[in-house]
């Protein structure tokens, strides 16, 4: 009679804790950690191991990698439909204006992909790979760990149009850029944080020349960046010629994942406008800004919740999307 009433509670209480886990991953999709604990226990290593040879022999690898997780999971989720070659109807999103001839990486997460397809044929999405790739770059420059949800499958479809539309832009206004965050379920707070990945990585000349040269634009009064800074930006980045050169974002510790960034912000050496606007448009993002760039910690803390909600934005999970075999194609 006893052990029959505590089995009656505990079945409530396995009930209760059943329902709680349930609602709350309806909000960020059915992701778990354990994802692949029993279907590729390996899957953490293979990743580690690929991605930490790449960064050795090119440190800047790791801001690359980050990136296409960002560019990957503000159009239509995250789902890998950055990485569909074109061809069989697929217009790839690689030849967008965010992406094409700066996104980078694609070869690194092709010999992930092939080491895990070895290990565990058809069982580690993409889309998965992305967003385990992005925590092993951070970890590796020396940024914030986190646990990375996963669940995600691959899409069968790519967006040219949204890659070119959902992505913001180096010179976007600020009202532009946070509705391009809270369209996909993400607030301010996320936006400044993420905004942190520029700490690592570089931009290319033709991202920021029009601040060099007061061509503000875009209905905005002019730029108030730093004149020392500007000046010997100009040197790399000519009026015209040059779109391509490369420069390091955080000129204080460029490969090295910290708050510098913030602090820069606030020395008017921010080299995006994406990035100045945060100091100079809003007083709740310049409050983070600020925030941020007295401590590391709060920085950390922060930027890993907003990168697991962003990894958790609209993921195919269950029985939508599949395993592609090959990141670059859709299954046939
Ligand atoms: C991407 O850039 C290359 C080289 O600058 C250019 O030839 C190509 O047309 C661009 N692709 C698209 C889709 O605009
Ligand atoms: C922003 O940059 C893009 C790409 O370089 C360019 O086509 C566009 O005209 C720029 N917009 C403004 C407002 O300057
Ligand atoms: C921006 O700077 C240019 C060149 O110095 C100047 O001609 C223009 O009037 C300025 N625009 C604004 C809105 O301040």
């Amino acid at each position: 009679m006893a052990s029959k009433s505590i089995n009656l509670i505990i079945s409530i209480v396995v009930l209760a804790f059943a329902t709680l886990c349930f609602s709350q991953s309806s909000n960020g999709g059915s992701l778990s950690p354990q994802f692949y604990a029993r279907s590729c226990p390996q899957a953490h290593k293979i990743v580690h191991s690929v991605v930490s040879g790449a960064v050795a022999r090119e440190p800047r690898m790791a801001a690359s990698l980050l990136r296409l997780h960002f560019h990957d999971c503000f159009v239509q989720g995250c789902d890998a439909s950055l990485l569909l070659d074109s061809g069989n109807g697929i217009v790839s999103e690689k030849g967008a204006v965010p992406n094409n001839n700066s996104a980078r990486g694609f070869d690194v997460l092709d010999q992930v992909k092939s080491a895990l397809e070895k290990a565990c044929p058809q069982t580690v999405s993409c889309a998965d790979i992305i967003a385990l790739a992005a925590r092993e770059s951070t970890v590796l420059a020396g940024g914030p760990s986190w646990d990375v949800q996963l669940g995600r499958r691959d899409s069968r479809s790519a967006s040219f149009s949204g890659a070119n539309n959902n992505i913001p832009a180096p010179n976007n206004t600020f009202q532009t850029i946070l509705s391009t965050y809270t369209r996909v379920g993400l607030d301010i707070v996320d936006l400044v944080a993420l905004s942190g990945s520029h700490t690592i990585g570089n931009s290319r000349c033709t991202s920021f020349r029009q601040r060099l040269y007061n061509q503000a634009g875009n209905g905005q009064p002019n730029f108030t960046m730093d004149q020392n800074y500007a000046a010997r930006l100009r040197t790399g980045c000519p009026r015209s010629g040059g779109d391509q050169n490369l420069f390091v974002m955080d000129f204080i510790t460029p490969a090295k994942f910290d708050n510098n960034y913030f602090k820069n912000i606030l020395s008017s050496e921010a080299m995006l406008n994406s990035d100045e606007v945060l100091a100079t448009r809003n007083k709740m993002s310049l409050g983070l800004v600020r925030k941020f760039a007295a401590s590391n910690e709060a920085f950390f803390q922060q930027y890993a919740k907003s990168i697991v909600k962003m990894g958790s934005i609209s993921p195919l999970t269950g029985s939508r999307g599949e395993i592609r075999r090959n990141c670059r194609a859709v299954n046939t």
